[in-house]
């Protein structure tokens, strides 16, 4: 791993996970449930949710899933550890410490734009799923918003601070299908960046709901992907 990783690594490490919780917002915690929801439709099994952070999802995804909880953070793990039915364990998604073919499900919510090597993450996701099993993650758009808004901050923050990622579908396109993932269906959310539509008085939130479908999906700020792990790969 790269230096640079490591010490993102380590920036997450003593995260305040009550903040983190709490900044999130309810509104991208619906919207987010949401599409994970109509995602899973129709599956089951045992999911890796990684990483859980203060455990927002876990819930959906235990609606149709066994569910393990895992991330990086100690912090984070204790907060989400509050859940009475909750089962986890500390790993770096780096270096999964479990078994191949493990899991039929990855649910990998805000991760992969963290990290510069995301594909190295993916060729350890494509080794824990078992065969026919499916990976859930998000990604950031270029061209958007939060892209825009990503200038100015790098120049205040400092670039390696908490830059992240923006990535155009083709490109990851490309990656998954070389880490041996095949593309089963994109949605693209969010008009502005997700944070800051708690902050918006509900008729504003409304509005942005109602512009987001009249405008081009290819602005909105995130994208939504669900891939597969092929029945015959290894
Ligand atoms: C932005 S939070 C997202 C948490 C959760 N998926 C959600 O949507 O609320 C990022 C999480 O990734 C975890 N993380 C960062 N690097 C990691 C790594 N290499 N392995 C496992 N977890 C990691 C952090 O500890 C943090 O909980």
């Amino acid at each position: 791993m790269n230096p640079t990783s490591e010490s993102r690594k380590n920036d997450w490490r003593n995260v305040d996970a009550d903040r983190y919780h709490t900044h999130t917002g309810e509104y991208a915690n619906r919207v987010d449930r949401r599409a994970i929801l109509e995602f899973i439709e129709g599956h089951s099994g045992v999911a890796l949710d990684l990483p859980c952070g203060s455990g927002r999802m876990t819930r959906v995804l235990r609606a149709k899933y066994r569910t393990v909880s895992a991330d990086y953070s100690p912090t984070m793990l204790e907060f989400a550890s509050n859940d009475p039915d909750f089962v986890g364990a500390r790993v770096d998604a780096f270096h999964l410490g479990f078994v191949s073919d493990s899991f039929d499900l990855i649910h990998c919510l805000r991760l992969s734009f963290h990290y510069a090597n995301f594909e190295r993450m993916l060729a350890e996701f494509h080794r824990v799923l078992k065969p026919g099993g499916i990976l859930i993650f998000d990604s950031l758009n270029p061209w958007t918003l939060r892209w825009l808004l990503s200038f100015p901050l790098d120049l205040i923050r400092g670039k390696d601070s908490r830059s992240v990622h923006f990535r155009s579908k083709s490109e990851l396109a490309k990656m998954l299908q070389s880490q041996g993932f095949e593309v089963v269906r994109t949605e693209n959310r969010y008009l502005i960046p997700t944070r800051f539509y708690q902050y918006l008085p509900s008729t504003l939130q409304t509005l942005l709901s109602g512009m987001e479908k009249i405008l081009p999906r290819s602005i909105r700020v995130l994208t939504y992907w669900k891939v597969l792990k092929p029945k015959g790969a290894s």
